[in-house]
């Protein structure tokens, strides 16, 4: 039987779900696949956590190159996170002729190229389908499954912390301080949340996906990017009298006239099927060209389902000799032939705080019509403050980003009209 070897390095959460999933199958892969998978060696600073999981103290390695030279080790599995030194040591790997399996999103967003040409160079797998969305695995079906089409469109929940912060704001009516308090003590949130919740680990995300899904590089600075951290229960209220559903949303687009990228919170109608992605689950719709609507749902985060994705890559990579790249020039910089969108169309809701008295929805009118926006609905909502204002809904028909960047700003430069409470995207 095909003996493999596998090294992992950092035994945290993740780390640890490998092991254990390596561990308890390991007979499972032998009837299954003709394989067997063996833990050969890890890099954990904290020798007794290893121990601790089962792993046997000679297996901890001092270093990286303990690793490199174990002519034992055939794949090595990252799932240390963040860029340093975790870029130093999937190259060290790479050069010394190991296949890397990785979980690590900022890493492969950043640097993918320079990763891609070490493997190519040394005739290494390159796998990373735990790097996005968890145990859902999306980059083996845009990789494989999805080539048939042009894939027109991807919109996803694809950070957990935040759809479960966003969900209980929702089910429970409290603020975001709140839940995200709450979601640090379950450990649902990072002591320092600023990852998930100002979208970066969204955008690291759709970066990946959105490369293999339109077959061209879009480097994370072209993502539009946006957090919850300014959402309020209000406004989720509001949304919901007009039948919508409040998530964090990761959309790309490929039309005719460029591409789109954006990572920002949205209004989703309440039948939409993102729109009963709840918790901590996570979800990527694609709508492709011959497929049409395709829906992948589950488990983003976690020690066993990341651990899942891992494991998938470590055995795909021990059962194929022929491995596979990217699906477009994978170069640091975009291809100067890519058009990206910044002024793209989406339907907006709008909350004012405006005076109440005449005359004053004929001024915000006068300003949409002027930026060119058109309004489905609008609504006045409870009473007057102390103030004399009272809050105004808007939905729009779909119109230019710019438009309403324009809108807002008149309306917050008149004195005596309204002041802009809130504005959130709306997918129509
Ligand atoms: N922190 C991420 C999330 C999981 O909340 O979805 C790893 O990307």
């Amino acid at each position: 039987m095909k003996k493999v070897g596998v090294a992992i390095l950092g035994l945290g959460v993740v780390g640890g779900g490998t092991y254990k999933i390596l561990k308890e199958h390991r007979e499972l892969y032998q009837k299954s696949h003709k394989i067997d998978i063996v833990v050969e060696a890890v890099l954990e600073r904290d020798i007794e956590k290893a121990v601790a999981l089962g792993v046997e103290r000679e297996k901890v390695a001092a270093n990286i190159q303990e690793i490199c030279s174990n002519p034992d080790v055939d794949i090595v599995v990252e799932v240390m996170g963040g860029v340093e030194p975790a870029k130093t040591f999937v190259l060290d790997c790479l050069h010394a002729g190991k296949s890397v399996v990785t979980s690590n999103k900022e890493l492969f967003c950043k640097y993918n190229h320079e990763l891609e040409v070490a493997a190519k160079k040394n005739h290494c797998g390159l796998f990373y389908e735990a790097s996005c969305v968890g145990g859902v695995p999306v980059i083996r079906a845009l990789l494989d499954n999805l080539q048939g089409n042009k894939i027109l469109s991807m919109i996803g929940i694809i950070n957990g912390t935040t759809n479960y912060i966003l969900t209980k704001m929702s089910a429970e009516g409290v603020s975001y301080q709140e839940v995200l308090k709450e979601a640090q003590k379950l450990g649902y949130a990072e002591a320092n949340p600023t990852a998930d919740v100002e979208g970066y680990d969204a955008a690291y995300k759709l970066s990946i996906l959105s490369s293999l899904a339109f077959h061209t590089k879009i480097p994370f600075s072209k993502i539009y990017r946006e957090g919850i951290t300014e959402i309020s229960v209000t406004d989720i209220e509001y949304g919901k009298k007009f039948g919508y559903v409040l998530k964090l949303l990761a959309t790309g687009k490929n039309g005719d006239n460029g591409i789109e990228v954006r990572v920002h919170p949205a209004f989703i109608k309440n039948s939409h099927p993102l729109a009963s992605v709840n918790d901590s689950y996570n979800a990527v719709y694609i709508t492709g060209d011959c497929v049409e609507d395709v829906m992948l749902y589950g488990r983003g985060a976690g020690a066993l389902p990341t651990g899942s994705a891992i494991v998938g890559d470590i055995i795909y990579c021990a059962t194929h000799s022929n491995y596979q790249y990217s699906t477009f020039k994978n170069t640091a910089e975009a291809s100067p032939s890519t058009k990206f969108i910044e002024n793209f169309e989406s339907a907006y809701y709008i909350r004012l705080n405006a005076a109440d008295k005449p005359g004053v929805l004929a001024k915000v009118s006068s300003v949409f019509s002027k930026c060119g926006i058109s309004v489905a609905q609008m609504s006045q909502e409870g009473q007057t403050g102390e103030d004399g204002c009272v809050p105004l809904i808007f939905i729009t028909h779909t119109t230019r980003e710019n438009n309403v960047k324009k809108a807002v700003s008149l309306i917050d430069a008149s004195e005596d009209i309204a002041k802009v409470a809130a504005v959130i995207r709306v997918v129509e």
